[in-house]
């Protein structure tokens, strides 16, 4: 007897006789299904490839029912489940139907794939015109599945009311061999970003990871993983499911763990003010991606930071495979008392360093002196700059450098002409205090005439001095977000921003964008695959941003992180940190300078631009390569007398795997051990390579050798130049051989 054994090739295929899709990546498999005869859309798999259609066991059921307390659809794994009948777990979606219903009922009608895209159709069984439709699309060599969802009211007369509109929900299956999972977080502050954080799972508990203020926000980073409570869970043999929504407002992700130890995430549009009336209409709701590997926490990381580098929007990013220019920033080093002379000083000294870019930060607009006043008048200061800023612009360009300015487009101060001119262009309740933060307010930017206004500013500076790059910040959230537009201001302020965005971009030249918001607040996958570049912290003390970019790598591209060197001892007088140190921290993305320069003494800068020369040899490997995480910064889990305690290693090996960036930090040794082999990764074990180490002399390598990679990933690589020194750091460079 011939069996068709039905092979899953990667790519969406549909069972043809039951409802049965399976969406195949090429190491995953996630499968949905509806049970006949109910309308009912399940979840049937996620997690290993599956290689046959028969993998499935058929027909498609509802689970059995515990008790009358825990009704079968309650248990179900539900694509979408939503608030209505027996339900009392997550739910995505409630609505209120004029008649007073507040009940769903969705049934499935209709599933078609078309261009590698999966939709599903459900409607209300009684409320047909109530449509919701699901979108599936797979990345398929980043193993993610990627998923959007639109309320639709289809041809109706009526207004429905909706109150809670989540994109999606995703199953996870109880871990088969391990006994235990964790949650991971990336939570935070200003200047204290993406904190990488680990919960238990306990089964009947629910975690709740949100911003509520307008913008993704430091506090808490649109992101999750849960893996096996294995070691550190960096790297293989350590099951990861992990995801990231692409929104850059109010957002939420929940993980709620039953008692048998299922856990559902569910996550999108954060639903606290959230309102939205539709007829005849439809709402599209944001992207929610997510992914499964059983390669950790580093799996994890390069398919999202893959899938964003491979995902841009080609319309706005003309040139993706770009590497991020060496910038210079003069904001920590002159805050607002910027002018012509002092920049242009700079600037020469800059490009002598060797930078690529230069940026004038905050205060060269009128009245500017402070945080106090000017941030709505984009208007060249006249005292600082009396013929504008296109002479600077110019000198920067004749020095060979990019010129990039900074902009905080949604935001007015009181004190402003735009202000005395439109105080009703903010966000307010006219019976309401406008409270203040930075002295800010935020301005209604879903008026068109706020952004038509914004839009004219900014491309006028553009072009009239030759602005090649914009750091777009934005230093407060959103409050009292009265408008006319009641609870929809939310989700229309993020749309008018992403507007926004695409109109500086989109008019005819190619400027590039820095999302900076005071450091890692709005840099979510949305907006991430519509600019260059991202500013993930104020933070630039070498060991706070170990910690930082650790939590930023798990989503932002190397290339996309920017990471200054800043003098020390800057504020902390009892930690000095080398300049070695410095760089090497900052060697791990998008090096960025943001030293007073003229505080350097003649043997640091040439230390600089020495270091700088050597990062331009490597920043094709560090950028566009595959940052890993050999040993996982400081944290208080580790014993303090362990070699490795106070320690990391990352490594980034070029995608051809014949050139390998490993960057190894010792922040202190107080029990003077000496730390053990380091152990690299992803080399090719018959390769020989060539192995050069620099510690404090960017000038004369302290070792340079030949290893092969099969020994380099197997004994290791001894590190003696990491001694009991407090900061102690080495950058080490291979390459591989070839033969003649
Ligand atoms: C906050 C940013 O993160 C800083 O880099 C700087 O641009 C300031 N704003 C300027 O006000």
């Amino acid at each position: 007897m011939r069996h068709s054994m039905q092979i899953l090739k990667p790519g969406i295929a549909y069972h043809n006789v039951e409802h049965l899709w399976f969406l195949t990546t090429k190491n995953t498999s996630y499968v949905l299904g509806v049970v006949p005869d109910t309308g009912i859309l399940l979840n049937l798999h996620w997690g290993p490839r599956l290689v046959t259609m028969k993998d499935i066991n058929l027909p498609i059921e509802l689970p059995k029912e515990r008790s009358s307390q825990d009704p079968a659809i309650t248990a179900a794994r539900e694509e979408f489940p939503v608030f209505g009948g027996l339900r009392y777990g997550p739910d995505l979606l409630r609505a209120k139907f004029e008649n007073g219903t507040r009940d769903l009922d969705l049934a499935y009608v209709s599933g078609e794939v078309e261009n590698d895209e999966l939709k599903i159709l459900l409607l209300d069984r009684i409320h047909q015109n109530f449509q919701v439709q699901l979108v599936y699309t797979l990345d398929i060599e980043n193993d993610l599945i990627v998923r959007q969802a639109s309320i639709i009211a289809a041809e109706t007369l009526n207004t429905y009311k909706i109150s809670k509109a989540l994109t999606a929900a995703w199953h996870i299956p109880p871990p088969a061999n391990s006994s235990h999972r964790e949650l991971i977080t990336l939570a935070g502050a200003w200047a204290a970003e993406t904190q990488v954080q680990k919960h238990s799972l306990q089964p009947g508990t629910s975690h709740v990871l949100q911003s509520v203020r307008g913008i993704p926000s430091a506090q808490a980073y649109p992101y999750f993983a849960v893996k096996d409570t294995t070691s550190d869970g960096e790297h293989s043999e350590c099951e990861v499911y992990f995801g990231t929504l692409g929104w850059s407002g109010n957002w939420e992700i929940e993980v709620h763990t039953d008692i048998e130890g299922n856990i559902i995430v569910t996550g999108g549009i954060n639903s606290r003010d959230f309102g939205c009336s539709l007829m005849r209409a439809s709402f599209d709701l944001p992207v929610f991606v997510a992914g499964y590997t059983a390669d950790g926490l580093s799996g994890a990381r390069k398919s999202i930071t893959n899938h964003i580098r491979e995902n841009k929007v080609t319309q706005l990013i003309s040139e993706p495979d770009t590497l991020a220019p060496v910038l210079y920033n003069g904001w920590e080093a002159y805050g607002f008392d910027v002018n012509i002379t002092n920049q242009m000083e700079i600037a020469r000294k800059a490009a002598s360093l060797g930078t690529e870019l230069f940026v004038l930060d905050d205060g060269w607009f009128r009245k500017r002196n402070s945080d106090k006043a000017g941030l709505g008048d984009w208007y060249h200061d006249t005292r600082k700059f009396p013929d504008g800023l296109k002479p600077l612009a110019d000198y920067v360009h004749s020095l060979g450098m990019k010129f990039g300015l900074w902009f905080e487009p949604e935001m007015v101060n009181p004190d402003s002409d735009l202000y005395r001119k439109h105080p009703d262009w903010v966000y307010h309740y006219y019976e309401r205090t406008r409270h203040l933060e930075r002295n800010q307010l935020v301005l209604d930017i879903t008026k068109p005439e706020v952004r038509h206004y914004l839009a004219e500013r900014m491309l006028a500076i553009i072009k009239e001095v030759g602005v090649d790059y914009v750091k777009w910040d934005m230093n407060r959230p959103i409050s009292e977000a009265g408008s006319r537009l009641g609870e929809e201001v939310w989700v229309a302020h993020v749309k008018s921003f992403h507007a926004l965005v695409m109109i500086i971009k989109m008019a005819g030249s190619t400027v590039q964008i820095e999302s900076c918001c005071s450091g890692g607040g709005r840099a979510d996958m949305s907006i991430l695959k519509k600019v260059e570049s991202c500013w993930p912290s104020d933070n630039t003390r070498p060991d706070a941003r170990l910690m930082i970019q650790y939590g930023s790598s798990l989503v932002i591209p190397p290339e996309m992180m920017s990471c200054w060197v800043t003098e020390s001892p800057n504020d902390d007088y009892f930690t000095n940190i080398p300049i070695s140190y410095r760089f090497h921290v900052s060697f791990m993305g998008a090096l960025g300078i943001g030293s007073d320069l003229n505080k350097l003494t003649q043997s640091e800068f040439g230390d600089y631009k020495e270091w700088i020369r050597l990062y331009k040899r490597v920043k094709h490997i560090v950028q566009k390569g595959d940052l890993d995480w050999l040993v996982v910064p400081p944290n208080v889990n580790k014993l303090a007398s362990s070699p490795s305690s106070y320690t990391a290693v990352t490594q980034t090996n070029s995608k051809k795997r014949d050139e390998s960036i490993v960057l190894a930090f010792r922040q202190f040794s107080p029990f003077w051990l000496p730390l053990r082999p380091v152990r690299l990764r992803g080399l090719i074990p018959y390769a020989v390579y060539t192995v050069t180490i620099w510690k404090t002399d960017p000038r004369t390598p302290v070792y340079e050798g030949i290893m092969s990679g099969g020994s380099l990933m197997g004994k290791g690589l001894n590190l003696p130049y990491l001694t009991s020194k407090a900061y102690s750091s080495v950058v080490i460079y291979l390459k591989q051989m070839l033969d003649d």
